[in-house]
This record gives structure tokens, C-alpha cells and sequence, in this order.
């Protein structure tokens, strides 16, 4: 199968090319600024603002499949316009896509949240992320749209590094105890990521980790696997400092989980492990 990862620069990009090449499909991916170092692997320079470009890259690679890692922030003209137009060209080339999407469409008023609720978001990136799954689903009814929660692995993670700066005393800055996500490894998500690709299943999936920690006991977990001392890291409350977002969002896989053979391991558990 040819496989075409857009964002295969970015964090959970890197680790998508590297699972789709190792499984031996044909992969090609793309970058906005650096290209990736995966061997094997063909790169595309693709900026999600050029629509032209979009048409371009995907008739020169052909993809059976193209997977949206990018992350554009709050950008609303890369992270739900661009995402759209992308999803427009797979729809006219008849690939499959899976678009990656993020807990930050939820405001975190139910706390829990599964396949069903509907987006609210309360932040410039949760609204371009969730409008970018509404015009998906629109122009691409087949598209799987997979919500996930904080992306850990190694130190290319940025909420690792935020933590290593923390202990390191390089970066001042708090943990919040209040703040509350379901955080999943790289490759545990990018390989569910996959098997739903390889599958006929369309619309939103939860693809986030099993359990729910807050920002502060996730940093002390990085902390203790990296060696770090735990104690150096600051703790305070969210609801009491005046940055806007969600406090508590916990994303329910578990509907996701059970059509799925990878696990999608919780951060008690994936952090206890020297990965
Ligand atoms: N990281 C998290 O904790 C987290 C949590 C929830 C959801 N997500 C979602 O997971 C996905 C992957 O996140 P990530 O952390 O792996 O992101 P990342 O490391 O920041 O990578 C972003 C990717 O998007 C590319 N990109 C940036 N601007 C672009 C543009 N204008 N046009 C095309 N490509 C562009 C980057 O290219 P260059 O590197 O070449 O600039 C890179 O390949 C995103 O959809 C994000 O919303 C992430």
C-alpha cells in the first residue's frame, strides 16, 4: 500500500513514518520547514495554506492512504481550512484518511467524554480543530477523525521537554494539579492509527491513554522513568491562574479500544517502563 503522512516531520508524524515503512508499505510524507530523516522515505515540501500544492503532492504520490499529522495551532487557515482542502483532494483521488484531532475540542464541562458528545470548544485551536472535523466529515464521509490527548514518548515530546526544562531549572513555569488529560505514547497511537487506517471503519474515534493524570503527576512520572528529580518541579492550580482552556478533559477510548488489537497503554503504565 503507498501511504502518504502529511506532517511526517512533526512528532507523531515521525514515529507514523517509521511504523508504515517498517510494515513495508510504500510511504512518502511531508514538511513544512525540515524534512524527516526516516531512510526509505520519500519527502514532499507541503504547506496546507497552498491548495494547488495539496493536488500536487497527492497526484505525485499516488496514496492508497494519507494520514493528517500536521499541527498548525490556532492558524485557521492551516489547521481547518488547509485540513479541509486536504480532505477534499483525498475525497476526488479516492484515498482514505485518517485526521488526527485533538481533546482540545472539548471545554471540559462533562469531564468525560466519548465518541458522542459534540465539540465545544473554548480555545482558538480547539475551534480550528473542531471545524476542521465538521468540514471533513462533510466533504470526506468515510474519513476517520481520531481525537487524541497529550502525545508522550521521548524528549522530541514536547510536554517531556517542558518537564526537563522544569527540573533542569532552564524554564520557569508551573505543573498544574488541577489540569487533568488522558496522555498516550507516540506508538501506541500512531500504530492504532494505522490499524484503523487498514481497516473500513469512517468517522470519530477516541485514541487517547487509559488513564487520567493531571499535568503535574504526568510530569512526575517523566520525571522518575528519566531520572529527574520530581521534587524540582512546580505544582499550582489552574483554576486559579488565568490561562483559558479546559481544566479537566477525559477523552473515553473505550469504544475505540475494543475494535482494536494495539493498546492504547495509560500513562501509569507506559511511564513505568523505560520507553
Ligand atoms: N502533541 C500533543 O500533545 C497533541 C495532543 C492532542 C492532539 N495532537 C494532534 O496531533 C497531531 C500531531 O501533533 P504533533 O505534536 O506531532 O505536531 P508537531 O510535532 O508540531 O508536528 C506538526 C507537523 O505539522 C507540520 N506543519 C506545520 N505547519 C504546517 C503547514 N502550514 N502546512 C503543512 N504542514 C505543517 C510540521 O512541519 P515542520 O516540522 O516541517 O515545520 C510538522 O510536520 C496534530 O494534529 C495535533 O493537533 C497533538
Amino acid at each position: 500500500m503507498t501511504v502518504l503522512i502529511i506532517g511526517g516531520s512533526g512528532f507523531l508524524g515521525t514515529e507514523l513514518v517509521r511504523q508504515s515503512a517498517a510494515a513495508g508499505h510504500t510511504t512518502a510524507a511531508t514538511f513544512a520547514t525540515r524534512p524527516g530523516g526516516t531512510p526509505g522515505v520519500t519527502w514532499h515540501a507541503l504547506d496546507l495554506r497552498d491548495s494547488e500544492r495539496i493536488e500536487a503532492v497527492v497526484t505525485a504520490v499516488g496514496p492508497r492512504l494519507v494520514v493528517n499529522a500536521t499541527s498548525g495551532g490556532s492558524d485557521w487557515a492551516v489547521t481547518a481550512e488547509g485540513s479541509v482542502r486536504l480532505a477534499m483532494a483525498a475525497a476526488k483521488y479516492g484515498c482514505r484518511l485518517v485526521h488526527v484531532s485533538s481533546d482540545a475540542v472539548f471545554s471540559g464541562t462533562r469531564v468525560h467524554y466519548d465518541e458522542s458528545c459534540l465539540p465545544d470548544p473554548v480555545t482558538p485551536y480547539g475551534a480550528a480543530k473542531a471545524a476542521a472535523e465538521t468540514g471533513i466529515r462533510l466533504v470526506h464521509p468515510d474519513a476517520v477523525v481520531a481525537r487524541t490527548s497529550l502525545i508522550i514518548g521521548d524528549r522530541r515530546s514536547v510536554h517531556v521537554r517542558t518537564v526537563h526544562d522544569l527540573a533542569n531549572g532552564t524554564r520557569s513555569g508551573v505543573l498544574f494539579t488541577d489540569d487533568i488529560r488522558c496522555p498516550v505514547h507516540v506508538a501506541d497511537l500512531a500504530a492504532a492509527l494505522l490499524e484503523i487506517a487498514a481497516g473500513d471503519a469512517a468517522g470519530v474515534h477516541h485514541l487517547a491513554g487509559a488513564d487520567a493524570v493531571s499535568r503535574h503527576e504526568l510530569g512526575t512520572l517523566v520525571a522518575r522513568r528519566d531520572g529527574l528529580d520530581a521534587s524540582r518541579l512546580p505544582a499550582d492550580l489552574r483554576a486559579t491562574s488565568v490561562l483559558p482552556g479546559a481544566l479537566d478533559v477525559r477523552l473515553d477510548s473505550r469504544a475505540t479500544q475494543r475494535k482494536l488489537h494495539t493498546t492504547l497503554r495509560g500513562a501509569r503504565q507506559f511511564l513505568a517502563l523505560q520507553a
